[in-house]
């Protein structure tokens, strides 16, 4: 896949799916800002829901302070919310950046065996069942979101044969 850079991707799927993965092996060192990562620097667990609020305000801070110096950035996030989605938008537009979406649209049964192999932690079932189904939603409404440009993986073989090729704009 070919991504813009500079330009905001908003990874977007449930927890499993392979975005952290993904990103980590696609993406510049740094240019990766995780929702997890804040959280657990914050609350010292990347699970503590309870720390998303202010996880989202620094993620905010970090993002701003990139794209305002037209640096790429990636959002690793389940980035499942429409509103949420949609400040991303605005705040790209704001330094006229590209935003391109990188869906993992799996098979619920994938989410649900990849989050059992994990080895670092694992999140409910139920959790994961009701983000697939709001990652549903997600793929029947980003086509009129106003994306410049919308990648979806399909399969666990689609998201590891996957490769980026980033081109300076
Ligand atoms: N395509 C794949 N093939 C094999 N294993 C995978 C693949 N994608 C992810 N995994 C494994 O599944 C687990 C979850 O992947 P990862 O942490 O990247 O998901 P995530 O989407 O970032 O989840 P979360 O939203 O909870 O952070 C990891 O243990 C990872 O090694
Ligand atoms: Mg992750």
């Amino acid at each position: 896949m070919t991504i813009a850079d500079p330009s905001l991707v908003l990874l977007v799927g449930p927890s499993g799916g392979g975005k952290s993965t993904f990103a980590r092996r696609s993406f510049p060192t740094g240019s990766v800002l995780s929702s997890d990562e804040l959280r657990a620097l914050i609350a010292g667990d990347p699970n503590d829901q309870g720390a998303s609020a202010e996880a989202f305000q620094v993620l905010g801070v970090l993002v701003n302070g990139r794209l305002r110096r037209r640096l790429l950035t990636v959002i690793d996030a389940t980035n499942l919310r429409p509103d949420s989605r949609r400040r991303w938008r605005a705040l790209a537009r704001r330094y006229d950046l590209p935003v391109v979406a990188v869906c993992f649209d799996l098979p619920v049964e994938d989410y649900l065996a990849f989050n059992r192999a994990r080895p670092e932690r694992q999140v409910e079932e139920e959790v994961i069942r009701e983000q697939a189904e709001r990652m549903r939603r997600a793929m029947s409404d980003m086509p009129d979101e106003g994306f410049d440009c919308l990648w979806v993986l399909r399969s666990p073989a689609e998201v590891a044969a996957a490769e980026v090729e980033l081109r300076r704009a």
